[in-house]
């Protein structure tokens, strides 16, 4: 059993490419960074530390829990961390209320953090028998029992296919929806492992409930329409000072939602004169056109690292597109 009390938890946590993030964000002294989802805090010490603390970092989390501990590991750093609760969809709203206007940068590491998944009670994980909750925070009203107990096998099924891309899906909501009501995450694991390895597929090589837990994770947190929420606000914030956004996901879901954006957004050189008075200006510098991978030697220290993607883009400023039209 991994169970471990909060008090007793020590934070083995290490930061994804935390040099990239830190050159992605081009990081310098003086320069204002937003770290949407702090976690414990390990790239705001890397974008701390890399201008020996003479930059300032608005670190944002839903979860209440998570931000005291970065209170902790952080404090060394003094009045350089801001830290908010908050959702990074709200990012406007946060930034006008800690008075924090025209960043240099925003880093968003989504998912969930080490210890969220460490903890005890949290229902994030399937190695661990807990009720179902996997509420970032947990005063969010739905948590992950009430999508597997009251939702109709349709909604489940398109939930485990759209956010798992699990194939089974049909199948797994059947028989959740068969074995109703189910409490804990290791009734729903063991019901989904037995549902799959009746197709034989036992030759996987991640858990057999993986792609059923991030599916519901996802639903429960509301997490891809939250990064395309913020999607729509970054670059109005980001446009004065050229910042940096730059995004770290773990699964393809979150990927694509966010390399469409950037590329769908990004200078493309027009072919002709027609294109050239046609397109909209673009809102995006890609800096790296190739998305950025760990390397084999992160992936060995921290295997956790092993899906990371990380792209990058410098915000245009809209005006100086049009008047280098004119
Ligand atoms: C992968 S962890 C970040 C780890 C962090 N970069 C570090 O080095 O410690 C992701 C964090 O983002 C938070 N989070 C996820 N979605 C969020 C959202 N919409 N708004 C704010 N925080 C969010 C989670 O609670 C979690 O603590």
């Amino acid at each position: 059993m991994l169970a471990i009390n909060q008090s007793d938890w020590q934070p083995n946590h290490i930061p994804v490419m935390s040099n990239q993030v830190v050159e992605a964000l081009n990081v310098k002294p003086h320069g204002n960074y937003i770290d949407g989802t702090v976690g414990l805090g390990g790239h705001t010490r890397a974008i701390l530390e890399a201008t020996d603390n003479k930059c300032t970092v608005l670190g944002i989390d839903k979860d209440p829990q998570v931000l005291k501990i970065a209170k902790k590991r952080l404090s060394e750093f003094g009045n350089s961390v801001i830290l908010a609760q908050g959702n990074y969809a709200d990012l406007e709203d946060i930034c006008n209320k800690y008075n924090f206007i025209q960043p240099d940068g925003l880093l968003l590491d989504l998912g969930i953090s080490s210890f969220q998944l460490e903890q005890n009670d949290r229902g994030f994980s399937f190695l661990r028998d807990e009720h179902l909750d996997m509420r970032m925070n947990q005063s969010d009203s739905i948590s992950a029992y009430e999508i597997i107990n009251q939702t109709t096998e349709k909604e489940l099924a398109n939930i485990i296919w759209e956010y798992g891309e699990e194939r089974q899906s049909r199948k797994i909501a059947k028989a959740i929806i068969n074995h109703r009501p189910i409490s804990t995450t290791g009734e729903l694991a063991a019901l989904v492992e037995k549902v799959k390895y009746r197709k034989k597929t036992s030759r996987q090589k991640i858990h057999p409930a993986t792609l059923t837990f991030q599916a519901i994770r996802i639903a429960v947190n509301n997490e891809l329409e939250q990064l395309k929420k913020v999607l729509q606000v970054v670059h109005n914030l980001l446009e004065t000072k050229s910042g940096r956004l730059a995004i770290i996901s773990f699964h393809s879901l979150e990927d694509r939602i966010v390399k469409n954006y950037i590329r769908n957004n990004s200078s493309q050189k027009p072919r002709n004169r027609w294109e050239l008075e046609h397109t909209t200006p673009p809102l995006w510098l890609q800096i790296s056109k190739k998305v950025i991978k760990p390397s084999e030697k992160e992936i060995n220290i921290n295997p956790r690292s092993r899906s990371a993607r990380l792209r990058v883009a410098e915000a245009l400023s809209i005006m100086e597109n049009i008047d280098d039209k004119n």
